[in-house]
């Protein structure tokens, strides 16, 4: 089975375009979601209505999406963050509101065959940054395989029974063969605001028989985005971060 796996996409219809239009000619099965649909950019709904048109077979929310969509009030989030928000809040269709609002909580198991989480499984709103929070995560669960999300870093942690190893992608396109016996904590990137310093799209293939993840990054009409937000009253850090990938 081959997996498309994004996440933290959040309203950048142009990264999202062209992440779509590149898995065109490969061949992959089923979509699967790590949370943070909107938020930040100014195209929530066709975001949400891309994301559908995928009928992914799993797709959990994201801190954005629930602050976005109502389901919390947003009392963590920094002042850009919170108006971004509010501003995604009252453009949002009724019905793409409530398919934000009906998103699982993570973690998720996938075919039996991984997790999903957006934060950590543990915790669906902390972050995994480096070895500590990784180790502390791999002590606490059990999944062999867990894609996560949300601090929009494309990276995979292997703990093996003797140390863990932190493995940062290389762009354009990584490919990474998972052992058996060592267990794995992915992150793919984010496709909409990608912030390890690359402002290209971000977002993993994974080919369970050959156990091989593709991470892969792709250049998009960055402009048009930053555009967009600016024409949208948004703030503007939200459209020079877009250039800067951080
Ligand atoms: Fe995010």
């Amino acid at each position: 089975m081959k997996y498309l796996i994004v996440s933290d996409i959040h309203s950048n219809k142009e990264a999202f375009a062209a992440v779509l239009s590149f898995v065109r000619r490969k061949r992959w099965d089923k979509a699967v979601f790590l949370g943070d649909l909107v938020g930040y950019g100014a195209n929530p709904n066709q975001t949400v209505d891309m994301l559908r048109g995928l009928k992914p077979l799993a797709a959990i929310r994201g801190n954005h999406d629930k602050v976005c969509s109502g389901f919390e009030g947003g009392e963590l989030f920094n002042r850009i963050a919170l108006q971004a928000a509010m501003w995604t809040r009252g453009r949002l269709t009724p019905q793409n509101l409530k398919f934000l609002r009906s998103l699982p909580k993570g973690p998720v198991l996938v075919d039996g065959r991984f997790a999903i989480a957006h934060g950590t499984p543990i915790d669906e709103d902390a972050y995994i940054f480096g070895e500590l929070e990784a180790l502390n995560v791999f002590r606490q669960t059990d999944f062999p395989i867990c894609f996560f999300g949300h601090s929009h870093f494309p990276v995979i942690f292997a703990l093996t029974p003797d140390a863990i190893n932190t493995c940062l992608t290389e762009a354009p396109s990584f490919r990474f063969k998972l052992e058996e016996g060592v267990r794995y904590l992915i992150n793919p990137g984010s496709v909409g605001q990608p912030r390890d310093g690359n402002p290209s799209a971000s977002f993993a293939l994974y080919d369970s028989t050959k156990r091989v993840v593709s991470i892969h990054r792709l250049a998009y009409p960055v402009s048009q985005a930053q555009r967009k937000i600016l024409r949208a009253g948004l703030p503007r850090p939200l459209a020079d971060r877009l250039a800067i990938g951080r």
